[in-house]
Parts: C-alpha cells; structure tokens; sequence
C-alpha cells in the first residue's frame, strides 16, 4: 500500500515537523552474536491477577494453563512467570519461603510441570522469577540463621550489633530490624519480613547455584533474576542500597559459569538505578554474566524527589532516553518494557486512557517495540488496560503503598494528598485482574477477587476484542509477527529524528538492504510530518485505518523502503 505523504495539511492542522533533523545514528555493533531471543518477545504472567480456576479469589497455575491459547494466538514466545513457590505473600510471592516448590494458593509443582510441558507443546518457553537478594523471614535458612547468634547460617544474613548505615527500606521505614531474641539488627532492602542473603558467604551462593540447576533440570528456560543489581552491598555508602556492590560481577560470573553456561535459556536480570554503562558491563556476551537486563530510568523520568511524585514530563527527554540506551548497550542487549507489576499501566501514564485509550495504547506499543531490544508486555498490556486509581483506602492491597499511606500521614500530609499520590504510582494499578469478558468479576474469578476487578472491564476485555482487527489486542498481534518477520526490528541500526518534536516520536532502523520508518503522534492533535524520502514507502503497519496524509490523534506507522 502506498501512502499519499506530502498533501497539504487538512484545514485546522498545525504544520508537521519535518523528518530532517536527524541527531546520531547508532550504528549496530558487528559485535552482537545473533541469538533467537533477539526476535522474541516475552509476555509477563502476574499470576495472583492472571485467572483463577478454584474460585478462592486468586489466580493460579491451572487459570494459567486455561488460558495458553490467548498466548500462542498473541504470538509471544516466552512467558515470565512472576513467583509461585511457597510463600507467606507478605510481598505477593516475592518473599519467597522455599524455593523448590508451588504454594498451594497457585497449585502443585504438577500443575508447573504441566505448565512447562503445554507451553513447550506450543512451542513457547517458560521463565521463572526467582527472588534471590532476599528470602522471606520462614524460609528455614532464616529461621536457623534467627536462631542463635552461633548458627551455623548467621552469616547467610546480614547480622550486627549496632546497623552500620542509616539506610531506609524501600517499603518505608529503617532497613535494619532488631531481633528482640538475639538483640542483633538484621538487614531488609524491602519489608522487614524480607532479609537480605549475605551473598560473600560461600555456602549462600552455592544454594543458589543448586536451586537454579533444580529449576533447569525441571525444563525451565530462564530466569528473571530479581533486583539481582542488589545482591552485592557497600554497607559504608551512605545509598548503597541500591545496590552494585563491588562484588556484583563476580557474583554474575560465577552464576553463570555454574549455572547457565552451555545450556540455551534467556536471563534478565532487574536492575533499579543501572546506569547504561553498567547495564552493557552486564550484559556483553564476552563478560558472561546477564542477557539483558530491565532498567529504570524511562520509568523514572516522571518521578520527582520520590516515586510518590509526580512530574511532568516532555516526549522529547522519553525519547532522548530511549536513544541513549540504544546507542550505549553496545554489544550488550536490553529489555524494552511500559509495564510490569510495579509500575502503572502505560495507556494512563503517558497515553490517554479515556477518549483515545485504543489509538494511544497501539502507538505506545508501537515505538516500543520497533527498538532495539527484547519486548515485555505485562497481563492486560495488550488489552490497553488502565489503571485502577481506586478512590478508597481500602481498596488498596500493596504492603508499599499501605506503608508509605501510614508512614506519609502520620507525618502530617493531608491523607487526601497521599491518596492521590497511590492513584497515580500504587503498584496496585496495574495488579487487578485481567478482564477477560464482560461477566461479573471480568471473567477472572467465580468468587470473590482479592482485589477489585478496573471499572472498564464491561467494555475493555479479552472477548470483545479477540475477532477485532481494530482492537489494542490485534495491534500487539501484529507487532510481534512484525518482530518476527522482519529482521530489521531486531537488529536494525537506530536513528532518532526530530528530538525535539513534543508531539511525535519518530526515528529509522536500518539493516541490510532494508529501512524501517516509525512514525507516531503521540499527541491528542492532527500534525503532518513531512516525510521528505518517504513518499513510496510501504505501510507495514498502521495502528487506525485509512491512513490519509495527516497523523491523527495517537496514530503511529511502520514503513518500509
Ligand atoms: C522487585 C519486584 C517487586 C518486589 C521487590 C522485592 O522489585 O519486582 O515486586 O516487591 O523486588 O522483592
């Protein structure tokens, strides 16, 4: 199809930018071994949201195994499966209390297997999240390390006599914790029912290896490796918190030599405050530690002195970032991600979940899958879910968000305020159920939801937008097939235009013989870019029919030349 670029703007449009100012061209590294998941992409599996098959309320591995044709017909190829092991869900699975089980809450390790095995039969491939910088304060290795200050696994956890630093959790309040028993401090990065491993102890790191062998030789096929950046600490700096200790490399080295070398699975590690320098050291293939990793800063532009802040934001800085980390991972590789479990739904953060919610998810989706790197859609992404900006209190499950309510009002802010702040960063909006029809409870659940079910889900749903090519769902559809048939996508150099367009993002992969124009409005106005070269190109992809000369509002184009 051949688009009629270059007629004049229709009456009432601003003139368009003009697609010459081009900045750098980040040229591909020859360095880059192709692999296959480099055209893959990964679907995020929130399982306590997911689908439920027992009625109790809360998602679970046979909801899951349900409901794996509305995966392999959205063409993904590997699901993330956020934790299932036993767990006394303090922090929803993420402190875990044995690793080399399912909690019965989600099913049996023979419901797994049967995961594994129906996932494998459809030719996808399953990843597990293992939470490994921290176990939950039952897991029978703190336990006995709580146990007496002479345990033989006391140094599997951070224990002294007096806290070394004044860092704070990040679930509130101080990050060591007085054990009344033993009259020492333990450390917890998040809630205090969640201590950190002391991963310099040997013994500590050897249990790891062994799990994650455990896992593999299960039929596994990777690992999202838990806020992994952590697991090495300077207790002297005053933020080390966060992490990227002076042993961190090592650790990944040696997990890898132990674990992942000669076998073909895919790691990601979580890495919050990574820097692009970090994240290649990371991630080049001759270093040996990571395949890629999720890093934070496109997800904290919006955020002022905390994530409970937020600020405006212009698409010109969202889109310099995305630019730099295409440029600056080198041979490494990276994630492209909008959401996950702990972040708000993309379509109401920088989308326009009301009129424009189909328009602005599609074009969302869009520029973030034609980059270089491996995509992650989150459960309800490829619906256009938004969030659940409950207006009550009680609503809300998340222990960071109750924290931070009690903490913020006891020191005297309006609880109105704190309340609008959980509307607009609670990690409970995106964790309501998926809806996947318009029944009660949106088809997720015969009982009562744990949580409750977003207001939209008569109309936003699975079913109704199965059959429709217009729909969110068919847009994701075509953008992973995109991935996988045109190599482009994957491995294409990168080349942002006009940087300083407020209102469109646009920008060129180019590999081989073949050019790939994106072009979106990420703005609720008709604008006109002025496509000079770009006449004849092919139209690969359109997230509105009958595409004219103007952009509509949230209307985004792949060409092809
Ligand atoms: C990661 C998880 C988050 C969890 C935290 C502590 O950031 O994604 O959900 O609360 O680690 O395990």
């Amino acid at each position: 199809m051949r688009l009629p670029y270059r007629q004049r703007p229709l009456p009432g449009c601003r003139g368009g930018p003009h697609l010459d100012g081009r900045t750098s061209c980040v040229c591909q590294d020859p360095r880059v071994i192709q692999q296959w998941w480099h055209s893959a992409v990964v679907y995020q599996v929130w399982p306590r949201s997911f689908a439920d098959s027992n009625g109790d309320g809360v998602g679970d591995l046979r909801g899951l195994i349900g409901k794996l044709d509305h995966l392999s017909d959205l063409g993904v190829d590997v699901v993330w499966l956020s934790p299932v092991y036993p767990s006394p869900q303090v922090d929803n699975g993420y402190d875990i209390s044995d690793y080399q089980d399912v909690d019965p809450l989600f099913g049996t390790l023979a419901d797994l297997d049967e995961l594994i095995a129906c996932l494998h039969a459809r030719g996808m491939r399953l990843v597990l999240d293992v939470v490994v910088n921290h176990t939950s304060d039952q897991h029978p290795w703190f336990v006995e390390s709580r146990s007496s200050r002479t345990s033989p696994k006391r140094h599997w956890y951070f224990w002294c006599d007096q806290p070394p630093n004044d860092w704070t959790s990040l679930f509130a309040g101080p990050a060591w914790q007085l054990d009344e028993a033993t009259g020492e401090y333990y450390l917890h990065t998040f809630a205090r029912e969640q201590p950190d491993l002391r991963w310099e102890e040997p013994q500590v790191r050897a249990a790891v290896v062994d799990l994650l062998r455990w896992w593999l030789d299960r039929g596994v096929d990777g690992f999202r490796l838990d806020v992994i950046s952590m697991i090495s600490k300077d207790l002297d700096k005053p933020e080390g918190i966060l992490g990227f200790g002076p042993d961190l490399h090592d650790h990944l080295h040696e997990l890898h030599r132990e674990v992942f070398a000669g076998r073909d699975l895919i790691t990601v590690g979580e890495t919050p405050g990574t820097s692009v320098e970090q994240a290649r050291l990371l991630t080049e293939p001759e270093r040996r530690e990571l395949d890629m990793v999720f890093e934070f800063e496109h997800v904290s532009l919006d955020r002022g002195v905390s994530k409970w802040d937020v600020v405006p934001l212009t698409l010109p800085t969202l889109k310099r970032c995305f630019e730099t980390w295409q440029d600056g991972i080198g041979s490494g590789w990276n994630s492209l991600y909008w959401d996950n479990h702990d972040q708000p739904r993309v379509v109401s953060r920088f989308g326009d979940d009301g009129e424009h919610r189909v328009a602005s998810a599609s074009t969302l989706a869009t520029v973030l899958h034609l980059h270089r790197g491996t995509p992650f859609i989150y459960q309800g992404e490829e619906l256009g879910m938004a969030d659940a900006r409950f207006t009550s209190l009680s609503d809300y499950r998340d222990l960071e968000s109750l924290n931070h309510y009690a903490e913020a009002v006891a020191r005297g802010q309006p609880p109105e305020q704190v309340l609008a702040a959980l509307q607009r960063t609670s990690r409970d909006n995106a964790r309501t159920p998926v809806q996947w029809d318009s029944s009660q409870h949106a088809g997720f659940t015969a009982g009562t939801p744990w949580i409750p079910v977003g207001s939209a889900a008569g109309t936003v749903n699975a079913a109704a937008q199965r059959n429709d090519p217009h729909s969110v769902l068919a847009h994701y559809r075509r953008l992973i097939r995109l991935r996988h048939e045109v190599p482009a996508v994957a491995y294409g150099d990168f080349t942002l235009l006009l940087p300083e367009d407020e209102r469109v993002w646009a920008f060129t992969r180019h590999y081989e013989q073949v050019e790939l124009l994106v072009v979106a409005n990420l703005s609720a106005q008709h604008v006109v870019p002025a496509l000079d070269g770009w006449q004849d190109g092919e139209l690969l992809l359109g997230n509105l029919p009958e595409p004219g000369p103007v952009l509509r509002p949230w209307e985004s184009r792949v060409l092809r030349r």
